[in-house]
C-alpha cells in the first residue's frame, strides 16, 4: 500500500476548474467510480468539496495505469496529474468540474476498501437502520455532508450573533440533577456513591438561571439535552439545544433579539431574507382557530366555533355531545365540493385516529345543490346557515366534528393539515414563523388529578392572573412563549419567577410541597434567597432548525449519528448489556423477570 509521503493536496477535488487548466495538482479522495474503456480508465475521485474525473492511459504513465486497473470503489487514493479541458462530446454540464479532467501521472493506492453496503451517492433507497449501521459510509454522500457543513454554519451564525449581543458561552453539567421539563430521565449510577444516581439534563434550565443569580447577565450555549421520551420523526432522546438566559429584559426585548437571530442565520446562511417581526398568535386563539399551539400557518384555513347555531337542533348526536360540555366545529375546504364519498370515508377515519368518533359533512355543489348526510336531522336552512357562517360559497365543503374541547381540537386540527396536504395548500418553500404566546400556566393532569406545569414550575404568570394562582389555576397565564415554524415547535421560553413567596406560590398550586420543593430544587431557591435578578430565556431544538431549514423530513438527517425510534444505535448496538463486575461495582442487580424485559 502506498503512503502520501511527499505528496500534498493542492486543492480539492470539486475545486478543480479552469483556472487550474495545464498545471499539475494533486488530489486525494475516494473512488467513486471506475471505468474501463481499455486503454483508458476514468475514476470519479471523491472528497468533500466534490467530484472530478481522473483519467488514466499507459501513455501519460505505465505505473499509474497499471495500478488503476486494480482500483474499487471507495478506495483511498492520492494523484499528481495535469488538468485539460475535455473533449466537447464528453462535457458534462451536471457536474461542477464537468469542464475539465485530469490525466493522471501519479497514482498511489493509500487504502483499500471492501464493496459499500450501499452507493455512495444521493438519493438512495436503503433501509435506514443500514444507512445506520454504516453511518461512517452514509455520511460520505453529498448530501449528507451538505446537512453537517450547512449544520455547522448555522449554529457558527448563532454563535456569531450572540456573541455581537454580549452573550458568553458557558457549559454547564452533564452530570447532575433531575431537572423539570417533564420527561423521564435517563440516569446514571454513580460508582463512588453507591445506590445514587445524577441525572442526564433535560435541558441545562435550572444551571442557565444560576448563572443569573451571579451576575453573568447573558448566556447561551450550544448543548446536548437527554430525555427519555417516546420518540418522533423530531425527537430524539438525545438532541441539542441553543439554549439562552439573560437579566433584567423582558419578553418583547427576546423575542425581538430571536428574531433578529433568525433573520441573520437565514440571511448569511440560506440567502433567504425572512420578514420580522413575527407575527404573534395567544395560545388560546392556536387552540381555538387551529387546535394547536403550533399551529402551520403557511396556509390559512381555520376553524367556525358552530357550537351556538346548533344549541338548539333536534339532532341527538350533536346536541348530546353540547349539553356534555362538547363544542361542534367546522373548517371549510374551498373547492372540494366534489369530493367522492370514498374519499369522505377515508377523511372519517383519519379523523377517528385521532379521538373523533364522526365527521360530518356539507358540500355546497356549484348547481346550488347539497351533498350532506345530515340535512335531513338539522333541516336544509340550518345547513345553509351554517354555510354560511364557515364562509362556504358554491363549490366548497365543509367538515364538521362534535365532541369535547379536546378531541376536537387534535381531530379537526390533524383534519385541517391533511386537507391543506391534498388540496396543495402548503407553500413548500415558505418559512412561516409565529410566536404563540401566553400560555395557560397550568395543565389539569387526569393522571395525576392535579395541576401541572405546562412549561414548568419557574415560568412566571401573568401579573394580572397571579391573584388566581390558588382559587381558579386554569384561568392564569403565563409569561410563555414558543417559537413555530411550519406546524413546528422550533423553540420555547419564559420570563422566569424570581421571588420566593410567589415561586412558593406557583408550587402551592401545582400541589408540590416546601420539603418536596426544597428536595428537588432547594438549592435554585436557596441562590434566590441572595439577590436573584428579573431574568427569561428561551432555547431553540437545533436539530429541528436545522431539519427545517434544509427541508429534511426527520431531525435524523440532520444528525451525525442519530438513534432510531426505539432509541437504539445500530453503528454501536447501544444500549447493551454490560459486564456482572461493572454492575457489580454499581452495586445494582438486574431484575429482568420475563425474557421480554429484555427487549422492552
Ligand atoms: P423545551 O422543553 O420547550 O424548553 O425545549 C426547547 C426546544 O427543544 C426542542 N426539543 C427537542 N428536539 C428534539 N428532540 C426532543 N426530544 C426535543 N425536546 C425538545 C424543541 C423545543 O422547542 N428549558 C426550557 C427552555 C426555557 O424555558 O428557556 C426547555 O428546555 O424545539
Amino acid at each position: 500500500m502506498d503512503t502520501m509521503a511527499g505528496m500534498s493536496r493542492t486543492c480539492g477535488c470539486g475545486e478543480v476548474d479552469q483556472q487550474h487548466m495545464d498545471q499539475i495538482i494533486t488530489l486525494a479522495g475516494w473512488v467513486q467510480r471506475r471505468r474501463d474503456h481499455g486503454g483508458l480508465i476514468f475514476v470519479d475521485l471523491r472528497d468533500r468539496s466534490g467530484i472530478v474525473q481522473l483519467v488514466m492511459s499507459p501513455q501519460y504513465g505505465e505505473e499509474a495505469f497499471r495500478k488503476a486497473e486494480s482500483v474499487r470503489n471507495e478506495y483511498v487514493l492520492a494523484v499528481q496529474g495535469k488538468v485539460r479541458s475535455r473533449s466537447e462530446d464528453t462535457i458534462n454540464p451536471k457536474m461542477k468540474t464537468g469542464r475539465v479532467e485530469v490525466v493522471v501521472s501519479e497514482l498511489r493506492i493509500l487504502n483499500r476498501a471492501k464493496t459499500p453496503p450501499f452507493y455512495v451517492e444521493d438519493g438512495i433507497d436503503v433501509d435506514e437502520n443500514v444507512r445506520l449501521k454504516y453511518r461512517y459510509i452514509d455520511l460520505r454522500r453529498p448530501e449528507m455532508q451538505q446537512h453537517l457543513i450547512m449544520r455547522h454554519k448555522i449554529a457558527h451564525a448563532m454563535r456569531e450573533f450572540l456573541d455581537d449581543n454580549g452573550f458568553l458561552e458557558i457549559e454547564t453539567p452533564m452530570l447532575t440533577k433531575s431537572t423539570p421539563e417533564g420527561a423521564r430521565d435517563y440516569l446514571v449510577p454513580s460508582r463512588v456513591n453507591p445506590g445514587k444516581f445524577y441525572a442526564l439534563p433535560q435541558s441545562p434550565q435550572l444551571f442557565k438561571q444560576l448563572l443569573m443569580v451571579s451576575g453573568l447577565e447573558r448566556y447561551f450555549q450550544i448543548v446536548r439535552c437527554f430525555r427519555d421520551e417516546d420518540l418522533r420523526a423530531d425527537r430524539q432522546p438525545e438532541f441539542t439545544q441553543l439554549d439562552m438566559e439573560l437579566s433584567f429584559e423582558n419578553q418583547d426585548f427576546i423575542l425581538d433579539l430571536m428574531e433578529h437571530m433568525m433573520q441573520q442565520v437565514f440571511r448569511s446562511v440560506l440567502h433567504v431574507e425572512i420578514p420580522i417581526p413575527f407575527q404573534r398568535i395567544t395560545w388560546d386563539d392556536a387552540m381555538n382557530l387551529y387546535g394547536s399551539d403550533k399551529p402551520d400557518l403557511r396556509f390559512d384555513m381555520h376553524f367556525h366555533d358552530i357550537t351556538g347555531l346548533l344549541k338548539d337542533t333536534g339532532f341527538k348526536v350533536f346536541r348530546s355531545v353540547i349539553e356534555r360540555g362538547g363544542v361542534v366545529k367546522a373548517i371549510t375546504v374551498k373547492g372540494d365540493a366534489a369530493i367522492p364519498r370514498r374519499e369522505l370515508d377515508g377523511l372519517v377515519e383519519y379523523a377517528g385516529r385521532y379521538g373523533a368518533k364522526g365527521m360530518a359533512w356539507i358540500g355546497f355543489l356549484e348547481d346550488g345543490g347539497l351533498k350532506c348526510q345530515i340535512t335531513k336531522f338539522l333541516g336544509e336552512e340550518l345547513v345553509r346557515k351554517i354555510g354560511a357562517f364557515c364562509e362556504a360559497e358554491k363549490g366548497d365543503l365543509v367538515l364538521l366534528i362534535a365532541d369535547q374541547p379536546k378531541v376536537v381540537a387534535q381531530a379537526l386540527g390533524e383534519l385541517r393539515l391533511e386537507m391543506g396536504r391534498r388540496m396543495n395548500l402548503i407553500d413548500e418553500n415558505a418559512f412561516c414563523f409565529r410566536w404563540v404566546v401566553d400560555f395557560p400556566m397550568f395543565e389539569y393532569s387526569e393522571d395525576e388529578k392535579r395541576y401541572v406545569a405546562e412549561h414548568h414550575p419557574f415560568t412566571a404568570p401573568k401579573e394580572e392572573d397571579v391573584q388566581y394562582l390558588l382559587s381558579d389555576p386554569a384561568r392564569v397565564h403565563a409569561n410563555a412563549y414558543d417559537m413555530v415554524l411550519n406546524g413546528i415547535e422550533a423553540g420555547g421560553g419564559s420570563l422566569r419567577i424570581y421571588q420566593e413567596e410567589l415561586q412558593e406560590k406557583v408550587f402551592q398550586a401545582i400541589g408540590i410541597s416546601q420539603e418536596e420543593a426544597r428536595q428537588k430544587f432547594g438549592f435554585l431557591l436557596d441562590a434566590f434567597q441572595y439577590g436573584a435578578p428579573p431574568h427569561a430565556g428561551i432555547a431553540l431544538g437545533l436539530d429541528r432548525l436545522v431539519m427545517l431549514m434544509l427541508r429534511c423530513s426527520s431531525i435524523r438527517d440532520v444528525i451525525a449519528f442519530p438513534k432510531t425510534q426505539s432509541a437504539i444505535d445500530p453503528l454501536t448496538q447501544a444500549p447493551s448489556s454490560v459486564a456482572e463486575k461493572q454492575l457489580k461495582e454499581l452495586h445494582i442487580k438486574l431484575d429482568l423477570h420475563k425474557e421480554s424485559d429484555l427487549f422492552q
